[in-house]
């Protein structure tokens, strides 16, 4: 079973959660997509709160209504993707230059469901190098602080995301450090760590904030709990 497959099984399965008058987080990315559309084509009276504009373009498209995450209290459930699933359902997220909005949605909703083909379960974070969202005003002097930062945990310094045209950009107007890795030993250490830069405006280390995950693998969707 190809990854793309696992990825669509999973999305499928997710959007099984969905009833009818959720506020529904919607994740950004390839595996997030198949959920999306999924969802759509249950055709339930929900609303959805994209954490991307790429996201909210899809939704739109498939004739998902939408709110802006200051338009609903709360959220009942956001499904997103991640790029790798490691202990307790600690996760680097972020590939997709989405991590801040994904962040905040994920953090106003009861119950945060990742999903994820089977090459993304990992015994340990950090072959990934874990994005970092920094404020573009001063990027360059944030980026030696960051590259400080690594060095203390014993890690390489983080590198400017660029793509084909320039440095990315992100739907905030931030760029992306990417800090390359291997194993993060300490993953909740780093992260506060990360914080205390004044130009950091967040991380892709999501500790402690997945309910469950939903597993794509050769053998069917895969449940786990942290
Ligand atoms: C975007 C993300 C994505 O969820 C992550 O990059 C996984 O992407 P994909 O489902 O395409 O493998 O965090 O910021």
């Amino acid at each position: 079973m190809s990854a793309d497959v696992q990825k669509r099984i999973a999305g499928e399965a997710a959007a099984e959660f969905v009833e009818a008058g959720m506020v529904v987080g919607l994740g950004t990315g390839s595996t997030a997509a198949w959920f999306v559309k999924a969802l759509a084509a249950r055709k339930l009276d929900i609303r959805g709160v994209p954490t991307s504009e790429a996201t909210a373009n899809l939704a739109r498209e498939l004739g998902i209504p939408l709110a802006a995450l200051d338009d609903v209290r709360s959220i009942d459930l956001t499904v997103d993707g991640a790029d790798e699933v490691g202990p307790g359902l600690s996760l680097i997220k972020g590939g997709g230059a989405a991590l801040l909005r994904e962040k905040l949605v994920w953090e106003a909703s009861k119950r945060c469901v990742v999903i994820a083909d089977a090459a993304k379960k990992v015994d340990a974070l950090g072959k990934f190098p874990l994005p970092i969202e920094v404020v573009r005003f001063g990027h360059v002097h944030t980026g030696h602080r960051l590259a400080d930062i690594a060095a203390e945990f014993d890690l390489l310094p983080p590198r400017l995301r660029m793509a084909d045209r320039g440095i990315v950009v992100t739907d905030g107007g931030n760029v992306i450090y990417d800090l390359p890795s291997g194993v993060i030993a300490e993953p909740a250490a780093l992260g506060a760590a990360l914080k205390t830069v004044t130009g950091v405006v967040d991380h892709g280390l999501f500790l402690d904030l997945a309910d469950e995950a939903l597993i794509g693998t050769d053998q069917g969707v895969v449940k786990l709990v942290p």
